[in-house]
């Protein structure tokens, strides 16, 4: 086991810069998640730490010991990749193993890793097939057991399970997380989906453009997000945000003596002081579809564009102020809502950013 230190790290290609200085400290044993869009440098950091990539700038410390020039064989990592990698013509038992034969392990070590990996994973019973007689799940389930045979010091996946539909998905997430919590091996995984950052992580770094935008756990990253990326990558249906002056005092309105954000209506919603806005300055204001409420009385009104029932609840799709506006909820009654709802912003839900996109308490 070790801890993986990522000081002020960049990288570029050519004169084309990927990551901006990234500064990160992964504790032993921890289950860390890269999570951003296509193209924000989630790969290039994780092959950075292989070895796999060279460092353009800052320093990568493995147990404390600097690695940037160290061969990727001679960092003791093991990397799990969305193509799983395997070799076609060695049977499962064969592919296990074969770092450790490489290495000219004794036969009976080798034996008895690949039988633990094996019985961990599920798969004992396939251990004499080739690869092409596997399934995407069993095969991604190889390339797991060949990590774990090597008994790295840390575990990096790179969109392990993305070649799988979304069900197996959702089961291969739960292993991945059963297994952690068995070998709490310390582990680096890149994902663009954001359940999955949310589920797996004890912490997510969420990325964007080359630079981290936020480090927390997953509900730190959900309850207070840091900037306007964060809130709108976290969360499905994304979280809803309308644009607004700060206001506080008499202009308030409803507040009375408090504060609010005046939208382009005039309407003035209520939030807590914010210690960092001026008054009058330009503000965003922010609410997840599943904390809005539909009432009667409401303080504002929206279209009702479009009725989505997923199962569980429904989403409407509604037009504020004729920008697009979500409600997630569990209220069936929903399903029939007229040409128009209205709707309240209960306070404690509301997220306020600054103009340049922080969050602003
Ligand atoms: N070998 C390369 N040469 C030039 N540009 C690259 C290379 N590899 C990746 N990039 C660029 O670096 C950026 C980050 O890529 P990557 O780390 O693969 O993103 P992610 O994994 O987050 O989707 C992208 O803009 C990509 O086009
Ligand atoms: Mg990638």
């Amino acid at each position: 086991m070790a801890s993986i230190d990522i000081e002020s790290v960049r990288k570029s290609y050519g004169s084309f810069p990927v990551l901006h200085g990234v500064d990160l400290e992964i504790k032993d044993g921890e289950f860390i998640v890269l999570v951003g869009p296509s193209g924000c440098g989630k790969s290039t950091l994780l092959r950075m730490i292989a070895g796999l990539e060279e460092v353009t700038g800052g320093e990568i410390r493995i147990s404390g010991n600097r690695v940037n020039d160290l061969a990727p064989k001679d960092r003791d990592i093991a990397m799990v990749f969305q193509s799983y990698a395997l070799y076609p013509h060695m049977s499962v038992a064969d592919n296990m193993s074969y770092s450790l034969r490489l290495r000219k392990t004794a036969k009976e070590k080798i034996a008895s890793a690949v039988g633990s990996a094996a019985k961990k994973l599920g798969l004992d019973p396939l251990l004499e097939r080739r690869p092409k007689a596997l399934s995407g799940g069993q095969r991604q389930r190889v390339a797991m057991g060949r990590a774990i045979v090597r008994q790295p010091k840390a575990f990096l996946f790179d969109e392990p399970l993305s070649n799988l539909d979304a069900r197996l998905r959702e089961q291969m997430r739960a292993e991945i997380k059963k297994l952690h919590a068995d070998l709490k091996a310390t582990s680096i995984y890149v994902t663009h989906d954001q359940i999955e950052a949310m589920t797996l992580a004890d912490r997510i770094v969420a990325m964007h453009g080359g630079i981290v935008q936020q480090v927390g756990t997953p509900l730190e990253l959900y309850d207070t997000p840091a900037n306007l990326f964060v809130a709108g990558f976290i969360g499905s249906p994304g979280m809803n945000f309308l644009e607004g002056r700060y206001v506080v005092g008499g202009g308030a309105g409803a507040a009375g003596e408090g504060a609010g954000i005046r939208l382009s209506d005039g309407t003035v919603v209520p939030v807590a002081p914010r210690a960092g806005l001026a008054p009058d300055a330009a503000a965003t204001l922010g609410i997840r579809p599943e904390h809005v409420v539909i009432a009667e009385n409401g303080m504002l009104e929206a279209g009702v564009d479009l009725v989505e029932p997923t199962g569980f609840g429904i989403i409407l799709h509604l037009s504020l102020h004729g920008l697009p506006f979500k409600i997630f909820t569990l209220d069936r009654d929903a399903l029939s809502a007229g040409p128009t709802v209205r709707v309240d912003f209960p306070q404690k839900h509301l997220h306020v950013f600054d103009e340049a996109g922080n969050r602003a308490d």
